[in-house]
């Protein structure tokens, strides 16, 4: 089963699609994580990408298709995966298709989840991410349980995001707008899209996606 998050930054892509994933039993594949990886790396490729994301804009097709495509071809991916923030441009959700109509296989269902501006700035400028495993907190609404700075999986060190800064969260959302909200109606027109309400609290959002995921 292949399964798409989409949704603005901050609208819970990265935190639904773990869940999912363990659920599931289906590896998690997530751009930005991968990304962040790279560049802690200070790999040719993180190098590389380093400023883009900082400054909260795409990094470009060919680099992410690359990357992708290797990915999605992985021994782990043959039964089915979960994408949390890829594809993210029309040119990518294309060779998406591309690359999965080789072995015969589809995208099953697109989870837009909606969330309103004032919301994601919230969540954002509040979140903060394990620097090892990349799990999600938030200061408020999902705080870590054993101790605020540390990861309550790994024990790692919590750090904010640099592009999780207000300036930089804003120019993300307008990258969304402009480069990746069309995205909707493509997968509309495929009959894949399902729209989530995104504001509820982590478990119902969670409950709601399941409930689609099993719907025939
Ligand atoms: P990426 O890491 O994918 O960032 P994003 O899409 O901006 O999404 P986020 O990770 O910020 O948010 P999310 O929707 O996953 O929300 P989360 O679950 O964390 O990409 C980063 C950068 O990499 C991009 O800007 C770009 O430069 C590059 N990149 C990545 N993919 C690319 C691609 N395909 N093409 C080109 N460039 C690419 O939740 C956010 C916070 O809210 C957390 O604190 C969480 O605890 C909290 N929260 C979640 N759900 C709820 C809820 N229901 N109620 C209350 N709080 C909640």
């Amino acid at each position: 089963m292949i399964i798409v998050f989409l949704g603005p930054p901050g609208s819970g892509k990265g935190t639904q699609a773990r869940q999912l994933s363990e659920k599931l039993k289906l590896p998690h594949i997530g751009t930005g994580n991968i990304l962040r990886r790279e560049v802690q790396a200070a790999s040719t490729l993180g190098l590389k990408v380093k400023d883009v994301m900082n400054s909260g804009n795409l990094v470009p097709d060919a680099d992410i298709l690359e990357l992708m495509t290797n990915r999605i071809n992985e021994s782990d991916c043959k039964s089915g995966f979960i994408l949390d923030g890829f594809p993210r441009t029309t040119k990518q959700a294309k060779s998406l298709d591309e690359i999965l109509e080789k072995s015969n296989r589809q995208i099953k269902r697109v989870f837009n989840i909606k969330v309103s501006d004032a919301i994601l700035i919230e969540r954002l400028s509040g979140r903060r991410t394990c620097k090892q495993c990349g799990t999600n907190y938030h200061i408020i609404n999902a705080p870590a349980k054993k101790n605020k700075d540390q990861c309550d999986k790994c024990g790692s060190e919590l750090y904010q995001r640099a592009d999780d800064k207000v300036a930089t969260i804003k120019q993300r959302l307008k990258v969304y707008e402009e480069q990746t909200a069309s995205l909707i109606y493509f997968y509309k027109q495929q009959d894949k899209l399902i729209d989530i309400r995104g504001e509820s609290s982590i478990d119902r959002v969670f409950k709601e996606i399941e409930g689609n995921v099993s719907r025939q």
